[in-house]
């Protein structure tokens, strides 16, 4: 067998199928708003996702800063996670590009307290910076793809809108979490002013992200993209790719979660291995690997060897993702590989 790459979901290849249908798409000028498969697509996004509108954008990061610039001005606070993907890997967009100011307010593995928001809330003075924004994360990538329990999800956004903030969403795997919690994707973004998701991670695509939220608001993240350089040509080439996704790659998520799971379990065995099962609740595993005294860098090195790719998480943890290119037998044979490391590594020391 290959090399199995259990980096990210964002490093499967497009199927044939989607290959086919971004081949075949209808394109024009979307700058002039003349492309009808990034028409078909948004209809459909914004179908899915219960909102007016929605925007295809060149990735998260992307859909994210964008539809932070729509809603606030510099100097305005913005309430996330300081473990959040967009406090944490967006090269600092938020304050660098929009201007916005982060109020980090701590995530107890991946999930917001009410109480902790609202005690980090103050009322309105001029000696503050306006509170505009909440930001959610789900699922929650640095916490091992948690899912925000749709009722904690509903509990939060009702404390911002009371407080007079709105709500974003960077809901990156928002289908993750949808299938996990059991209920649709609109569910989650029925009560935020706008969620973010990405087409490149399980769904599969090459690239792409969507935002979706009000006519009005959507407009606003339009002219936000184009500032970013975000504005594009016949980029039905995307929104077909976009569209296969949309119709047959969602529902199939829950294997991937089944996967992770099977190969969570199975890893947990190994000496030297742990891993909080509680926590893996969609497609990622965070493996813990102490116990073998190796840092990461050394254990992912030595995974490399034996054909494995992960993503390092030091000091001692690896994350493995499973994805579409991943069958039950890719996760046993992985599971075989890394017990050969593992006892390799004992021998040697
Ligand atoms: C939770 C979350 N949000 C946003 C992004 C950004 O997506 P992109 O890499 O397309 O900019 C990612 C990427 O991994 C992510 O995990």
């Amino acid at each position: 067998m290959d090399v199995i790459n259990v980096r990210s979901d964002t490093q499967t290849l497009p199927t044939p199928a989607m290959r086919l249908a971004i081949a075949n798409a209808a394109l024009g000028d979307d700058t002039y708003d003349e492309d009808p498969t990034v028409h078909e697509f948004e209809s459909l996004a914004a179908e899915m996702l219960g909102k007016e509108a929605a925007l295809l954008v060149i990735s998260g990061t992307m859909g994210n800063l964008s539809a932070l610039m729509a809603h606030g001005s510099p100097g305005d606070e913005v309430l996330l996670d300081p473990e959040s993907h967009i406090f944490y890997y967006e090269a600092g967009g938020l304050a660098g590009v929009a201007g916005l100011m982060p109020l980090p307010v701590a995530s107890r593995r991946g999930l917001l307290d009410p109480a902790d928001v609202a005690a980090a809330l103050r009322p309105p003075d001029i000696h503050y910076p306006k509170s505009r924004l909440l930001c959610l994360e789900n699922t929650h990538n640095r916490s091992g793809g948690r899912v925000t329990p749709l009722a904690l999800h509903r509990e939060l956004c009702q404390l911002a809108h009371d407080r007079g903030l709105k709500v974003h969403l960077d809901g990156a795997r928002i289908f993750n979490a949808a299938i996990a919690a059991g209920c649709s994707a609109a569910d989650y973004a029925r009560d935020v002013d706008s969620i973010q998701v990405c087409l490149s991670k399980g769904l599969g695509c090459p690239l792409g992200s969507f935002v979706a939220g009000s006519r009005q608001l959507i407009d606003q993240v339009d002219r936000a993209r184009k500032r970013l350089g975000g504005g594009m040509r016949q980029a039905g080439v995307i929104a077909a790719a976009g569209i296969y996704a949309l119709k047959n790659n969602v529902a199939r998520l829950a294997d991937d979660h089944r996967r992770a799971r099977r190969l969570a379990v199975q890893l947990h065995e190994l000496p030297g291995l742990s891993i909080d099962l509680q926590c893996v609740e969609t497609n990622m595993v965070y493996v813990d690997h102490q116990a073998t005294g190796m840092s990461s860098d050394q254990f992912a090195h030595r995974l490399q060897a034996a054909g494995i790719i992960v993503s390092t998480r030091p000091p001692h943890q690896v994350r493995m993702c499973t994805h579409l290119h991943h069958s039950d037998e890719v996760i046993d044979e992985l599971v075989a590989r890394v017990e050969r490391v593992l006892r390799r590594e004992t021998a040697r020391r």
